[in-house]
């Protein structure tokens, strides 16, 4: 049962942070569409379903079937695991920041600039490779 749900856990990552590598590309994108043009009003349908459809439901299963796994194998101990749900709490910090961007554009008062977004960019990538390597390397 235990690798079934390990697998899971890692389709759930997959999906997660595709969207979370995404979203923030489309918002470049967003930027540079004047308010109120067929591209702006489409940008908002397609981060909109982006957020609902995939990445809110890939980060709750990801957390649920994670935590089992930390529960029932770990006992959660072990300072890997600890650094890692560190990790964790700033992606979703960052996810929690993305949904507030998302609510901006629908409304039409973004104020931060393709730059801005260029840089939140990379730092899922960033936060993912440290996750990864503690969690498979398991270093300390
Ligand atoms: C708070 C949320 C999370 C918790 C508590 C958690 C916990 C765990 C645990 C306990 C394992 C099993 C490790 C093992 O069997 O050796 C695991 C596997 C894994 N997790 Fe997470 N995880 C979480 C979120 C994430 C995220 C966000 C990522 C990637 C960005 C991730 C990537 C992976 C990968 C790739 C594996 C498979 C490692 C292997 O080959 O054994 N996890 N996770």
């Amino acid at each position: 049962m235990y690798e079934w749900i390990k697998a899971f856990h890692v389709m759930a990552v997959i999906a997660w942070m595709a969207g979370m590598l995404y979203l923030p590309r489309l918002m470049v994108y967003h930027v540079e569409s004047p308010v109120g043009s067929i591209q702006s009003e489409t940008f908002k349908i397609m981060e909109r379903r982006l957020l609902k459809g995939i990445i809110n439901p890939a980060m709750i299963l990801t957390w649920v079937l994670g935590l089992y796994l930390a529960w029932s194998a770990f006992g959660f101990k072990g300072g890997w695991l600890h650094g890692k749900i560190l990790l964790v709490f700033i992606l979703s910090g960052i996810h929690g920041y993305l949904v507030g961007r998302v609510r901006a554009f629908a409304e039409d008062r973004n104020d931060k600039s393709a730059r801005f977004y260029r840089i939140i960019n990379e730092v899922p990538a960033v936060l993912m490779a440290g996750i990864v390597i503690l969690v498979i390397v398991k270093p300390f």
